[in-house]
């Protein structure tokens, strides 16, 4: 298939990052006093300022016309119309239905399926308030105090970032707990505090072969039963969210409590189906609705919004710009919102797992650098552990900086402090500050040439180094929907623009093979032949070690 190295506009960016990677964005900044009125976006739920990366109006014409020529918008025309673009998998990719607020009609396979949709919504709606309101009762009839998710991946991230984003919001009707580590400290620590005549589990496989997910649920059961004894006591503790109906009800949960999940539903994309049920019921329905309203408010803007003033695009081709282009290999998210404080981890898997391939739609090699490695923590965190790195070390890791005007929970005197952080290191990384300035600084505070001379350039900041402002008004259910939102549709076009396959994860399937065969190997204490040294001797050491009493 024709590479996009072969196209005109991606050889002009070539040519172009040569040009760029000799300007300084301070001197840009001086050359363009217009440079914020220019490079950002003012949207109901957040602005954008994007002005602080290595570009200039050229480069944006030419990331735009790179766009064009990938045919980005009938590429959005096609998700959005219910084309099988998921096609390792052949599979649609419609997450955007279930929010799909405005009713207008989404065809797969000459169905609208806004009528499943909505009898899914209305099924988390029915049991979420059934939960909340404590008509829900438990196998000794009293009512449920709390629910554990048990899910991990896009069954757990989504759901766990949003309800621990939203704690405010929260009426603690019900504590909602998550399970997602096949590590037995996880669950244990979870349970132990916990009542079985109180707690529901909501088992969330999209698969329901996960084995993670199938031990702990298996566990969080018999927990139940050894307290219940009676295995009926199931139907009125357990609940699914999956596609796969057939083993949900052999694993022993009652059809009448599995929430379906289709095939068009990615699991990463996929908070916004029934898997979001523990934002439900954490929240309230009502809540989760804005959730999902906020979410249209940007799918419609990605889809009626021109490339040049469209968020989520012009994120993806500076993610590109700044990666393929300019050589980072890595982007760093850093919310300065306590609420977000799982946001990176979220986004590692939405893009990692959607993008982090190394062959185009036709298998073939692709031999440019294409998407950084995602990471990140609290800004504030972050300020006082790897900022270091981020300021003075060899390699240039863009990132996001994402801050409320307003706090969800104002204490007197702390927003301003939080916020002249997030103001002072955008400024900080692009400006830097040059050995001259070092020099006079030192100066000026009366140290004595020879200190001067020896620190001067242990004090240099290069600076010029790439940052993307996202200054929401405030964390709420509908302006979190559209800054996820926001990030899933620059996790597509940044597909698009790469020519990879978003929505399968192929790349997942290997380690969980072997891992299936070795726990074989443990569990009858053997080891296979053909495994390398490396591994053998690991496993022979643990099993050795399990054996020896200390
Ligand atoms: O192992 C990766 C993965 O397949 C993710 O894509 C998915 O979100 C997660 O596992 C959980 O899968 P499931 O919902 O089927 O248990």
């Amino acid at each position: 298939m024709q590479p996009r190295t072969s196209l005109a506009s991606w050889q002009a960016l070539i040519a172009h990052a040569k040009e760029m990677k000799q300007q300084h964005m301070s001197d840009l900044f001086k050359q363009n006093t217009q440079r914020f009125e220019q490079f950002s976006i003012k949207l109901a739920p957040f602005l954008l300022d994007y002005s602080k990366n290595l570009i200039g109006e050229q480069t944006m014409t030419k990331l735009f016309d790179l766009a064009r020529e990938c045919n980005i918008e009938d590429w959005r025309e096609k998700m959005f119309s219910g084309e099988r673009i998921n096609t390792t998998e052949d599979r649609s990719v419609l997450h955007v239905a279930l929010r799909n607020r405005s009713q207008s009609p989404m065809i797969l396979d000459d169905k609208n399926i806004n009528t499943d949709v909505q009898q899914a919504l209305d099924q988390i709606k029915s049991f979420s308030d059934k939960i909340r309101q404590g008509l829900w009762k438990g196998y000794s009839g009293k009512r449920i105090t709390d629910v554990v998710n048990i899910g991990v991946g896009g069954s757990n991230l989504g759901p766990q970032m949003v309800t621990e984003a939203l704690k405010q919001y929260s009426d603690q009707s019900v504590n909602v707990h998550y399970v997602s580590n096949v590590d037995g400290t996880q669950i244990a620590n979870v349970l132990r505090p916990l009542n079985p005549e109180k707690t529901l589990f909501i088992v969330s496989s999209k698969t329901f072969t996960t084995t993670e997910t199938m031990t702990n649920a298996k566990t969080a059961m018999n927990w139940l039963v050894s307290s219940s004894f009676d295995e009926s006591s199931i139907a009125k503790h357990f609940v699914a969210v999956s596609s796969n109906k057939k083993n949900a009800t052999e694993f022993g949960i009652k059809t009448e409590n599995i929430f379906d999940m289709w095939d068009w539903v990615g699991g990463r994309f996929s908070l916004w189906s029934a898997i979001g049920l523990p934002i439900a019921i954490d929240l309230g329905f009502d809540r989760f609705i804005e959730l999902l309203e906020g979410a249209h408010e940007i799918d419609r803007h990605f889809v009626e919004s021109p490339l040049e003033q469209n968020a989520p695009v012009i994120l993806a081709l500076l993610s590109l710009w700044n990666c393929t282009f300019l050589g980072a290999q890595s982007q760093a998210i850093l919310p300065y919102d306590q609420s977000l404080h799982m946001l990176s981890a979220y986004l590692q898997q939405a893009e990692m797992e959607s993008n982090g391939k190394s062959v185009n739609w036709e298998g073939e090699a692709i031999n440019y650098p294409t998407v950084p490695s995602i990471w990140g923590e609290l800004g504030i965190n972050g300020q006082h552990a790897f900022y270091q790195y981020l300021h003075q070390s060899n390699n240039i890791v863009p990132a996001d900086f994402i801050g409320s005007v307003e706090s969800v929970t104002p204490v007197q005197g702390h927003h301003e402090t939080l916020m002249a952080n997030f103001f002072a290191q955008t400024q900080a990384l692009m400006q830097g500050v040059d050995e001259q300035q070092v020099r006079t600084d030192l100066k000026a505070k009366g140290r004595r040439p020879d200190y001067i001379d020896k620190v001067a350039p242990h004090k240099v900041h290069k600076g010029n180094r790439p940052t993307n402002t996202i200054l929401m008004k405030r964390i709420s259910p509908r302006s979190l929907g559209s800054l996820i939102a926001l990030y899933e549709h620059k996790i597509f076009t940044q597909g698009i623009l790469l020519q990879i396959c978003s929505f399968d994860q192929w790349g997942v399937e290997l380690g969980k093979g072997l891992a299936n065969n070795i726990q074989r190997e443990l569990t009858k204490n053997t080891i296979s032949q053909n495994h390398d040294s490396s591994t053998k001797g690991l496993m022979s050491y643990y099993q050795k070690s399990k054996s020896t009493k200390e």
